[in-house]
Formats: structure tokens, sequence, C-alpha cells
């Protein structure tokens, strides 16, 4: 599909921006990568990855210096419930994600890049909407009035606008998408950004069989979980689809309970273990993704079980663990990324601007 192209990730160092930067080379495009920070999980087998702060717009311009064929913009600051619901992060959050995205945007305009994924969130949906199992109602045009729960949905509100916005007023072809809870290898586990399928992965590879976990709030909180690599090939699929721009969900819409997350986790980890409730930031009550829109517009929508995911998650975590415990390097990559890993294995140059 589309083979050939250039592509440029913003965000490439981060968790769904390096996984996208991997498909897109297996799929034979130019590849290169921007964040503010090297890959975590070690350097990417793209073309080249600049080091540089995306909130500067003359970093901008410098990164983005030519019609790249697709620009994704993942870069944000941006983290769990432990991160963006306690309200400690709000400015921090609201500034930098909106700088990144307003000089991002920009200098695609002033390259002649037309197309520009932007990641926005589920975070955007109204908290009316989203009291219980019964009222969780999260079709796409249910965001307006608006009401988000955190400023982090705020932020995603007004880029979603801004996108759309250069789509309107200078003929660029933006596509939207609305993410909901992506897990997989390689995403944040424990730095206080992390979401709860690999908070909970953590904490069931620490404990040992028969001790307890602790899990924040009543655990009857509703949540869908979406598998990394059915996120990507959502985004690219929204990206060269000729006529719609979204907004559009990205999700499972297959709810669990995050008691019942726990229990998956355990039986994958083979451990008997007991929940401790304890108080926690805990968002909104219910959420999870309604799939109508993205059937209808694209033909497709995520199928994968969690179940399949939630294994690759828990093996990954637990090798970053065990590394941990024996104060050794990093583990190897799991089976899912040694596979995808292998259509390239040599490095890309890194730059700093
Ligand atoms: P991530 O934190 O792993 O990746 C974001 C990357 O942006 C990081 O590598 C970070 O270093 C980089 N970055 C931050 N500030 C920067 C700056 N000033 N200049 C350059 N790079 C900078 O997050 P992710 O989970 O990969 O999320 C990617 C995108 O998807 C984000 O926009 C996020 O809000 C959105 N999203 C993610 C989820 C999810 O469940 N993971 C859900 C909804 C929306
Ligand atoms: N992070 C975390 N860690 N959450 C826990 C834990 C824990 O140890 N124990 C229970 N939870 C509960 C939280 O209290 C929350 O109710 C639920 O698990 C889900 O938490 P997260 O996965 O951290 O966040 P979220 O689903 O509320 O929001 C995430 O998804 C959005 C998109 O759907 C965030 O990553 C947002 O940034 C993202 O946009």
């Amino acid at each position: 599909m589309n083979n050939g192209g250039t592509a440029l990730v913003c965000g490439a160092g981060g968790f769904i921006g390096g996984h996208l930067a991997r498909r897109l080379k297996q799929d034979g495009w130019s590849v290169h990568g921007v964040d503010i920070a090297s890959p975590a999980w070690g350097a990417l087998p793209i073309d080249t990855f600049t080091i540089g702060d995306l909130r500067d717009p003359a970093v901008c311009r410098s990164v983005i210096d030519r019609r790249f064929d697709e620009v994704y913009q993942l870069a944000a600051d941006m983290g769990g419930a432990g991160y963006i619901f306690t309200g400690d992060n709000d400015a921090a959050i609201m500034r930098n994600s909106a700088l990144i995205n307003l000089n991002v945007l920009e200098a695609c305009r002033l390259a002649g890049c037309e197309r520009v994924f932007f990641s926005s969130s589920a975070c955007v949906y109204p908290r009316h909407h989203q009291h219980d199992a019964d009222s969780a109602d999260c079709v796409e045009a249910s965001a307006y009035p608006a009401d988000p729960d955190s400023e982090y949905g705020w932020e995603k509100l007004f880029c979603e606008r801004l996108y759309l916005a250069f789509n309107r007023n200078h003929g660029m072809r933006n596509r939207i998408a609305r993410f909901h809870n992506v897990f997989g290898p390689y995403g944040a586990w424990t730095d206080g950004r992390e979401k709860v399928p690999a908070a909970i992965c953590r904490k069931v590879a620490e404990a040992r069989d028969g001790g307890e976990i602790e899990v924040w709030g009543d655990g009857e909180q509703l949540r869908s979980f979406l598998y990394v690599d059915e996120c990507v090939e959502g985004m690219l699929r929204l990206m060269r689809t000729p006529d719609f721009e979204g907004p559009v969900n990205i999700g499972s819409d297959r709810p669990v309970t995050i008691n019942r997350l726990v229990d998956m986790v355990c039986e994958i980890a083979g451990k008997r273990l007991t929940r401790r409730h304890v108080p926690g930031p805990t968002g909104v009550r219910a959420r999870n993704s309604d799939n109508t829109l993205i059937r209808e517009r694209l033909g497709w929508a995520p199928s994968q079980p969690l179940q399949t995911g939630l294994a690759a998650t828990y093996e990954w975590i637990a090798a970053q663990v065990e590394a941990v415990r024996a104060d050794a390097a990093p583990a190897a990559p799991a089976s899912t990324m040694l596979a995808a890993g292998k259509a390239q294995s040599a490095a890309a140059p890194v730059a700093a601007v």
C-alpha cells in the first residue's frame, strides 16, 4: 500500500510513534523521525532520527524542510490517569502540546506537506456521557457540546479544530483520530506516565504468587483497550482514505472493568493475587469506543481479542521487571518486536537541531 513515499513521524521516540515508524519502514517507505528524546527502546531502524524540541518553530521548520508525503504528529506531553488526572501537570500539558501542534502544522503548511495525521484522544468526550456503563457514549458527534474531564482533553479538542481549520483555509488534507487507551510492548510502564494495562502488568510481574496488588479505585471503572499494532493499522488506513478527514475513533469496542483486566493479567502470569483497592486518580467511570463510523467510512475496525495483546505486553514488561531486578542491561526485545524489526537491522543516524 503506497510503497515508496516519504514519511515524517513526530514523536518517533515514543510508544505509538516508534511502532508506526517501524511499520512504515517495513512497508517500504523512507522514514524520518523526530523527538525531544532518543527512543527509549533503542535506535530505530529508519532513515534519519533527529533530536529536537518541536515547541520551537525554528526546529519545526528545520526538520520539516521538504514536502513529506505523509506527516504523523504524535509528539505530546501525555500519560495515563496518574499523569493527566491529578491536576498537577495541567499547565505543562496544555502549553507543551499546543505549541507542538501549532508549530508543526504551520511548518507543514509552509513546506507544502498536505497530509498531517493528528492523534487526538477519547479524553475529548464530555464527562456526562461517561458516568456509567449504560450511558457510556463515545459516538464522534457527541463531543459537542464540549465538556472533557481533563485539560489534556481540552487541548486535544482545540487542536482537532486547528487541524480542521487548516484543511478549510489552506487546502490541507489533515486526518484526525481519537485513540482509546492504546497498549503494547515499549509503552511507558514505570515512569508515572504508564496507563493501566502497563501498570497492572508491572504490578503482577513484581508480586509474589499469593500476594496482593494495589488497584486505584474500586476497580469497576470500565475501559476498552487497543493493541498498538491495530492502532497503527487504523492510522494508516485513515491517512490513505481519499475523502474522510475524521475525527474518528480508533479503539476497541469491547470494554472490560479494571478488575477483569487484573484477573486476565493474573491468568496470563499464572499467579493468584488479591486486589487491594486504594484511592487514586480514576478519571471517568465508563468509556468505550463506538466503532460505527470507522466501519462505515474505512470498512474496517479493530477486532483483536484483548487477551492476545495483553500476553505480548505482559511478556515484555515481565522481562523489564526481571532486568531491573537483576540490575542487568535492558532485556532483549519481545518476540513480536523481533519479528517487526526483521526487515531493517541498521539504526537511523541521529542528528540534533
Ligand atoms: P508517548 O509519550 O510514548 O510519545 C510521545 C512522544 O512525544 C514522546 O516520545 C516524547 O518524548 C515526545 N515529545 C514530547 N514533547 C516533545 C517536544 N517538545 N518535542 C518533540 N517531541 C516531544 O505517547 P504515545 O502513547 O505514543 O502517544 C502518542 C500520541 O497519541 C499522543 O499525541 C497522545 O496524546 C495520543 N494518544 C495516545 C493514547 C494512548 O493510549 N497511548 C490515547 C489517546 C491519544
Ligand atoms: N494508570 C493506572 N495505574 N491506572 C489505574 C491503576 C494503576 O495502577 N489502577 C487502577 N487504574 C485505573 C485508573 O484509576 C482509571 O480509572 C483506569 O484504570 C484507566 O487508567 P489509565 O489507563 O491510566 O487512563 P485512562 O483510560 O483514564 O485514560 C487514558 O486513555 C486515554 C484515551 O482513552 C490516558 O492514557 C489518556 O492520556 C488517553 O488519552
